[in-house]
């Protein structure tokens, strides 16, 4: 999960790191409400979880408070890089001296953590690193041995930060790397890391990603989800425990597996090509031991998506058989039925692998007349596309 800069800085905050105070505004009438607790001189920084919001015209200096909310008023509702400004962030201006960059972040492709610095942060830090890549200092962190002060001390030595900062960034280096772990985050970036004119040091931005998996440790990361951006239906399958992602097409997909169901996207969009531009309108994995409830919620999901016209039931039987996940789909027809959920849109069923005789069997017998059987995975895509576009 992508945090926003104000829930960053107020989690910098907490682990001790040296922020500005500030406040974060939805409407210029909040906005001047912070900015009269704050002094004469602030930044207005709208609150997108897209970078290059300096550049977009999304980050403006403001002497007093009129033109606080001013700044505020413009930059509401704005328009960066295809996400809408909901929300406004007023700090204290800083007096800014240097600005140098710093992050830690999980390094996936080396598996290891590592702490990305540099003297020469602040918004072109991407063309630096593209073009003086030598000014860009990569750390490897062992994950066992962490960020102490010696290590804080080689990240510096490494990006050469001057001489009358070194003990400072070496605490906040300690600092952070504490925060990054103790809030499972997977990414903790500072740009720009300011030295201001009294010689002091500042974390200017905050760019922070915590990882999801490590929720269950973190009761109080719930409360930082942007809910007016989770997808309803996301939402919903998310409760009922389904692997579950919205897309913008309109054959509603499930299966077994996720490589099944990623291969599943593919050939329905395929077909879709063909008949009049459908496409897949959602991923949704119902994993190996599909029981008839499961499948009756995964259908539920599916068929509540007003978008979709047709759905697609891709399953493969490997250790659950296709007699079990076929008689899923009758019973959770059923089951939709008794919850007063009438399903009208057409499904298509491929069934292959373990014991799919039986199960093709199972659902002839059902005879349900929404329900059509086509047996290989490219005859039911093109099945399932061709009821997507005839409306049905
Ligand atoms: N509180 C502040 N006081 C003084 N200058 C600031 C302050 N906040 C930001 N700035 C200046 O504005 C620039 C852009 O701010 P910031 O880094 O937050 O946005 P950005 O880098 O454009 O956005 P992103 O990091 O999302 O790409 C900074 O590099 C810094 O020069
Ligand atoms: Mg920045």
């Amino acid at each position: 999960m992508d945090l926003y800069e104000y829930q960053g800085r107020e989690l910098f905050e907490r682990h001790g790191l040296p922020v500005l105070a500030g406040g974060v505004a939805t409407t210029p009438e909040e906005a001047k409400a912070i900015a009269e607790g704050l002094g004469d001189r602030v930044v207005v920084k709208a609150q997108v979880k897209v970078g290059g919001r300096g550049k977009a015209g999304g980050v403006k200096l403001a002497e007093g408070v009129d033109e606080a909310v001013a700044r505020s008023t413009d930059i509401l509702g704005m328009d960066i890089k295809g996400h809408t400004v909901h929300k406004v962030m007023i700090t204290v201006t800083a007096n800014v001296a240097e600005e140098y960059y710093f992050s830690y972040l999980l390094d996936r492709a080396n598996r290891t953590f590592l702490c990305i610095a540099s003297v020469a942060g602040g918004m072109d830090i991407e063309q630096v690193a593209a073009e003086t890549p030598e000014k860009v200092a990569k750390i490897a962190i062992d994950a066992n041995d962490g960020v102490d002060e010696a290590k804080a001390r080689e990240i510096v030595a490494a990006a050469a930060f001057p001489a009358e900062v070194a003990e400072e960034i070496t605490q906040i280096a300690v600092k952070l790397w504490q925060a990054f772990v103790a809030e499972d985050a997977t990414l903790v970036e500072v740009n720009p890391l300011a030295k201001t004119a009294d010689g002091s040091m500042l974390l200017l931005d905050a760019k922070v990603t915590l990882d999801e998996n490590a929720g269950f440790r973190h009761p109080d990361h719930e409360a930082l989800v942007d809910q007016g951006a989770v997808d309803p239906l996301e939402q919903r399958a998310k409760e009922k425990n389904l692997n579950y992602v919205k897309l913008d097409g309109e054959v509603g997909i499930i299966g077994n597996g996720a490589g099944l169901v990623m291969s599943t996207l593919d050939v329905v969009a395929y077909a879709g090509e063909r008949n009049g531009g459908v496409k897949p309108a959602n991923f949704l994995d119902i994993g190996g031991g599909a029981s008839a409830a499961v499948m009756a919620n995964g259908l539920e999901i599916v068929l509540s998506d007003p978008a979709v016209r047709s759905v697609f039931v891709n399953v493969f039987g490997g250790i659950t058989a296709c007699d079990a996940v076929a008689n899923g789909i009758v019973q959770a027809l059923e089951l939709l039925e008794q919850r007063g959920e009438k399903v009208t849109k057409p499904l298509v069923v491929r069934l292959d692998g373990n014991n799919a005789e039986q199960g093709r069997a199972i659902l002839d017998a059902a005879n349900n007349p929404l329900v059509q059987r086509v047996d290989t995975m490219d005859g039911a895509a093109e099945r399932a596309a061709e009821l997507a576009a005839a409306g049905v």
